[in-house]
């Protein structure tokens, strides 16, 4: 299925919409190439679930978590453009870092992506005149609850 995204308020109310109906264990997969609004999306939903203040685009750390008080549930934010390769993810602990929390991954296919994952909403991003359109292929997980 796709959305169109016209602007920023269309990317705002879409993340506020997967913020509301994110649970433990998923995987939200950002796909889309540079400029294609990942991060944008990723700030939308980390803001949507309760996030009061900057989010740090993740391209240096690789992995923001997200676990204050304000949110509803833990969230990491994960941003793989520079893994040189899917073990790496591994190697900087990322199954501790999803213990109990729901992950926006950026660049997912280079972390060996997740759509096998029956908690992973995929979301690949493009652009369209001056907003972008987004194709959503959800999980087994998501059928009953895709935003
Ligand atoms: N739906 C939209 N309509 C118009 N502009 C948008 C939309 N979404 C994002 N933008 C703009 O596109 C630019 C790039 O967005 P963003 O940084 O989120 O892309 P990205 O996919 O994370 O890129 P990168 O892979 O380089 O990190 C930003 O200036 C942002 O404001
Ligand atoms: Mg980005």
């Amino acid at each position: 299925m796709t959305k169109d995204l016209d602007d920023l308020a269309a990317m705002e109310r879409f993340g506020a919409a997967i913020a509301e109906r994110l649970r433990p264990g998923d995987v939200v997969a950002l796909s889309g190439s540079l400029g294609a609004g990942k991060t944008t999306l990723a700030r939308a939903i980390i803001a949507a679930m309760g996030h009061v203040g900057e989010v740090p685009s993740p391209s240096f750390a690789i992995i923001e978590s997200y676990e204050s008080p304000m949110l509803r549930i833990p969230l990491v934010h994960a941003d793989f453009y520079r893994l040189d390769h899917p073990d790496e993810a591994e190697q900087l602990g990322l199954d501790d870092y999803r213990e109990g929390a729901a992950m926006i991954a950026e660049w997912p296919e280079n972390a060996g992506g997740f759509a096998d994952e029956p908690g992973c909403l995929s979301i690949r991003l493009e652009h369209r005149g001056e907003g972008r359109i987004a194709t959503v292929e959800p999980g087994a997980d998501w059928v009953s609850r895709c935003p």
